[in-house]
């Protein structure tokens, strides 16, 4: 060879074996918090190094967030909360919205029974009876540590002293600011053109948390600031009531688990479909050797994208707010019943979707929730992911205690058999009903191996939070990225209708998506630029603990 020749050679080895190596995420010998944003992740690690558990840090990181990101941070929405203590106990948290008392079935149609566009979504009855407040003052009474006031003093001081924005933030606060201006007017906070390294302070909000420090969570719900929401929702026609804040009350559940080869997964059960999915499709592929069919091969991603396909039609019809609608829980985890539902599996050909249930609808990309992972330095790890659902939800912002509120009534069925903005379908199981909670996607997940932690993961991403989670898990345990790698990983996601295989653009090799076309799968790659939002932490084989934290955002793991 030439010498130019080789050196060019070189040259190409080196640049590709640049692209290619192994990209390690934080490593920390102790605990780790990984959130949407540095600022978050600091206070709760911060919270850990003062003594505080994982508990402590979780209430110290959902509030920081509230503050920090309030794209999808919040108290004006709710979450699930999955935990597993440094003994093994495990337990979850259900502090999601529930519907108004005053909520009809169809409150949402118009006289002839068609959904009124942009109802459920964008107007004051989007919003459902926020439940953040109830679940960190729930979490805190269980099992926190440290006094709440010494929780929440990081938080205030954030929100006083302010938050520098950055280029993602610059964006979605330029993309969404005609809708939030729509719904609060011109004079609105966010109507403020804010460029990146700018500094956003939020003195009221900084307020309403000193409030809620000295009084706790009545103050949400009874106190001062229950009386000045109820008045901004009189003002913008929203139809909860004092009643209805009254009333709300997180609910701790028993957790989904599930064995995947020598994995213990633990899950959120209902209301969240994300426990009852992630089994229903972990059990169908493990028959599989994903292994050898190799990571994103056409094969792996066909046993995936068919188990997706009949586990999210399940979804539709038998999952709602298990203190509303029977689920068939069990049945629906059987191994037999799985095995019988992947058997008309054929590597050779797509199966359709309209011959497991019919149905065409379009789908939308989205990535506004917000999950956290967190392990302690006692061991203790939390799972959490909370949303106001849409970017900034309802996009009403009650000015006065300066928070969001959320649009989370559009994760209920408005009326059966027509899809949500997730293009998700549903049906009686989660129809309106008042103090119903809606049906979400969220997975908040710890993953246990040998009977020990391995892994703390979650996403945003509507319907794509469990296909997220799941190739999350498969990333690490089936083709053995490490924790950082496994979040970067191209994913693809099938939620059984629209029936379209999504994949994130430009990230897949054309043969692999030939491949698939020629087995009759139809292809998105188009309408989704991300799919997920992955937060995670993975216990190393020598202890220490690898954070993952999403690219995608402006994502950060910190650690000791
Ligand atoms: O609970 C749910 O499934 C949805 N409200 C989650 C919304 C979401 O993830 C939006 N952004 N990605």
């Amino acid at each position: 060879m030439k010498l130019t020749y080789r050196i060019f050679y070189c040259f190409i080895v080196l640049f590709i074996s640049n692209l290619t190596k192994a990209q390690s995420g934080l490593v920390a010998d102790k605990a780790m918090v990984v959130s949407a944003r540095e600022e978050a992740s600091k206070i709760g690690v911060a919270i850990i190094k003062k003594g505080g558990n994982a508990f402590d840090a979780m209430v110290a990181t959902e509030l920081a967030l509230a503050v920090a990101y309030p794209f999808a941070g919040n108290i004006g929405g709710g979450g699930f909360m999955v935990y597993r203590k440094a003994n093994g106990e495990t337990g979850s948290l259900d502090y999601r919205e529930k519907a108004p008392l005053s909520a009809t079935k169809n409150m949402f149609l118009d006289k002839n029974g068609i959904i009124i566009p942009d109802k459920s979504t964008d107007s004051p009855l989007a919003i459902g009876v926020p439940g953040t407040i109830a679940g960190v003052f729930a979490v805190h009474e269980k099992m926190g540590s440290l006094p709440m006031s010494e929780i929440m003093k990081p938080v205030i001081e954030l929100a006083e002293k302010g938050v520098i924005v950055t280029k993602k933030q610059e964006k979605s606060l330029n993309e969404y600011r005609e809708s939030i201006i729509k719904a609060n007017g011109k004079n609105t906070k966010f109507a403020t053109v804010f460029k990146e390294n700018d500094t956003i302070k939020y003195p009221a909000l900084a307020e309403t948390l000193k409030r809620i420090a000295q009084n706790g969570k009545e103050e949400f719900y009874t106190g001062e600031t229950a009386n000045t929401l109820i008045g901004y929702f009189k003002k913008i026609g929203a139809i909860i009531t004092k009643e209805d804040l009254a009333q709300y009350e997180a609910k701790w559940r028993k957790t989904i688990e599930f064995g995947y080869k020598d994995l213990k997964i633990i899950s959120m059960a209902p209301p969240s479909s994300g426990g009852i999915c992630l089994a229903q499709i972990m059990k169908m592929i493990a028959p599989f050797d994903l292994a050898t069919m190799g990571h994103n091969s056409p094969d792996a991603i066909q046993v995936i994208v068919e188990a997706e396909r009949r586990a999210y039609a399940d979804r539709s019809f038998f999952l709602g707010d298990p203190d509303f609608t029977k689920i068939p829980l069990k049945e629906l985890i059987d191994d037999q019943y799985l095995r019988d539902r992947m058997s008309n599996f054929d590597f050779n050909k797509a199966t359709l979707s309209s011959t497991v249930k019919a149905g065409t609808i379009s789908i939308n990309e989205s990535k506004e929730t917000t999950h956290y992972s967190i392990v302690d330095s006692f061991g203790n790890a939390v799972s959490a992911t909370t949303t106001i659902n849409a970017g900034y939800g309802s996009k009403y912002y009650c000015e006065e205690l300066g928070f969001f509120l959320n649009n989370e009534m559009d994760d209920f069925s408005a009326k059966p058999g027509e899809p949500n903005m997730f293009g998700l379908i549903g049906n009686e199981a989660n129809s309106i009903a008042p103090q119903k909670r809606m049906l979400s996607s969220m997975t908040p997940t710890i993953v246990e191996k040998n009977g020990k932690l391995f892994m703390v993961v979650g996403s945003p991403g509507g319907s794509t939070i469990i296909t997220s989670v799941l190739q999350t898990i498969l990333n690490v345990y089936e083709f053995r990225l490490g924790m950082q790698e496994a979040v970067n990983a191209p994913r693809f996601h099938h939620q059984w209708l629209p029936d379209l295989i999504t994949f994130e653009p430009k990230a897949f090799d054309t043969k692999t998506l030939e491949t698939l076309k020629s087995k009759s799968y139809l292809i998105n790659e188009k309408t989704t630029p991300i799919i997920g939002k992955v937060d995670a932490v993975l216990v190393l084989p020598n202890g220490k603990l690898e954070g993952g934290a999403d690219y995608r955002g402006d994502d950060k793991a910190v650690g000791f």
